[in-house]
């Protein structure tokens, strides 16, 4: 017997600037990365995602890709400034009827569409007012994912509003290696409180246009977030409290506001005295409380160990992309993450630790009641080998399977996990990272028109769909 549920969804990921290309096509406007990816020394080699995976042109041939491996649901992201090329006011009928076509397009392949919302690209004349901390840009959103609702509603049943804010607002507002490029802890507080309000507000408009019909009856909405569980580095009592401090900040920072509808009260007290910020204005309270997520995605890599840190720089902290990133980043002086000496790393150093996705969402039930839970995200970033014009990517398929099976102790262990969607189902941009670092199950060979081939791991994941997990 299978360790799945029967409708557990087979699906995977991609995010729309790291597989569109198209960055000005037929109407669409500039997004921050369009720009911050055009800036000297942001990213590995001077890459951007003008071309990506040509996804925009070439979404025929990939859904079809899909169908062939046998793919139930798909994750992507919509591109803001395809719909709304400033961010809101006037609307671009030909974004619109990309997301259709490709909706459509999975739809009559039997591929549950799963839309993010937001998957970091924010228009740049929002930027240009503020970005993310100006309120006008919640209000933005909410119009933005309401026109979202209205065109696509009816055909899409799984929604995500935002994807990794942790990230996002971290890289882009305290290590500076995103756009904006800030480095500032009380701007970042008061931008990632700004994005739980555009959360709140955006799942309000959902449940309103359900109600109203315009949204299809059975449509759920959630928020995505990373699954970083912590453990300690040592049995030190410092080392211990440092972690439960790593897990209020990393963790359920992120998570409370979505599944509670509020802070983390003694983080909350502690942020708002050393840094002023998070501010609330009247009805932000009210209005988190009363708008929680149906679900909750889980992005999955990596654990991380923690110990204590008291005399850490903040000022160090380490911008040089996702290769070791996080390894110095010390939050207020109080903790550090550091690497595990008998773990086993990937080349970009983050830790292979497959028990920490059961870990992970069992602390998630533990903490938040049994919420269902999609594994929005997880998977192996390598330089695949190639062998004899094939692609073998053993240790990709070796990592998923251990994570699949960690995936199924979680459901054995009562945990309402619904899909599985790796990252990616093509190779695509890595944001910082160029197009060195492969996750996908079909290789784009740039050298030869943007060629699709499968990987050996395609056909290993088609075996798993076809089996429903049976034989992992
Ligand atoms: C999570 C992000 O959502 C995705 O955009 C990114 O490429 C992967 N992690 C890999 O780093």
């Amino acid at each position: 017997m299978t360790a799945f549920p029967e409708q557990f969804l087979w699906g995977a990921a991609s995010a729309a600037y790291q597989v569109e290309g198209g960055h000005d096509a037929d109407g669409k406007g500039p997004s921050i990365w369009d720009l911050y990816a055009h800036l000297p020394g942001t990213t590995h080699e001077g890459t951007n995602g003008d071309l990506a995976a040509d996804h925009y042109h070439r979404f025929k041939e990939d859904v079809a890709l899909m169908a062939e491996q046998g793919l139930t649901s798909y994750r992507f992201s919509i591109a803001w400034t395809r719909l709304f090329p400033a961010g809101r006011g006037a609307v671009n009928p030909a974004g619109v009827a990309f997301y259709h076509a490709l909706i459509d397009e999975l739809l009559r392949h039997n591929i549950k569409p799963m839309i993010t919302l937001y998957h970091w690209d924010l228009p740049q004349a929002l930027q240009d007012i503020g970005g993310w901390e100006s309120r006008e840009t919640v209000d933005a959103f909410a119009d933005y994912a309401e026109l979202c609702y209205r065109e696509f509603g009816a055909k899409a049943e799984l929604w995500a509003t935002f994807n990794e804010t942790v990230v996002f607002i971290g890289m882009g507002y305290i290590t500076g290696a995103h756009p904006p490029g800030v480095r500032d802890p009380a701007r970042a507080l008061q931008a990632c409180h700004h994005v739980f309000l555009a959360h709140a507000r955006a799942v309000q408009r959902f449940r309103e246009l359900k109600q109203d019909g315009l949204v299809r009856h059975d449509a759920v909405i959630g928020f995505v977030n990373v699954l970083q569980p912590h453990a300690s580095a040592s049995d030190r009592p410092e080392d211990i409290a440092a972690r439960a401090l790593a897990d209020g900040c990393f963790t359920h920072w992120f998570y409370d506001p979505v599944l509670r509808g509020e802070y983390p009260a003694e983080l909350l007290q502690w942020a708002q005295e050393a840094l002023g910020a998070p501010l609330f204005a009247p009805g932000d309270t009210e209005l988190l409380k009363a708008n929680l997520c149906d679900f909750i995605g889980v992005n999955y890599y990596k654990r991380e160990l923690v110990a204590a840190n008291p005399d850490v720089d903040n000022t160090r902290i380490n911008t040089s992309g996702e290769k070791g990133s996080g390894r110095e980043f010390g939050f207020r002086g109080l903790f550090k993450l550091v690497r595990n000496p008998s773990g086993e790393y990937t080349d970009w150093d983050w830790e292979i630790y497959p028990r920490g996705l059961t870990e992970g969402i069992l602390q998630l039930k533990a903490r938040y009641g049994n919420v269902p839970v999609y594994i929005t995200e997880n998977g192996l970033g390598a330089k695949d080998p190639i062998i004899d014009g094939e692609v073998v990517d053993d240790a990709r398929i070796d990592y998923l399977a251990r994570h699949l099976k960690a995936a199924a102790d979680a459901i054995a262990a009562g945990a309402d996990v619904r899909g599985y969607y790796p990252w990616s189902f093509t190779d695509l941009l890595s944001w910082l990272n160029g197009y060195q670092k492969q996750y996908g199950f079909v290789y784009i060979d740039r050298d030869n028109h943007l060629a699709r081939q499968r990987k050996k791991s395609f056909f290993w994941y088609q075996e798993v769909i076809r089996s429903h997990g049976a034989g992992l």
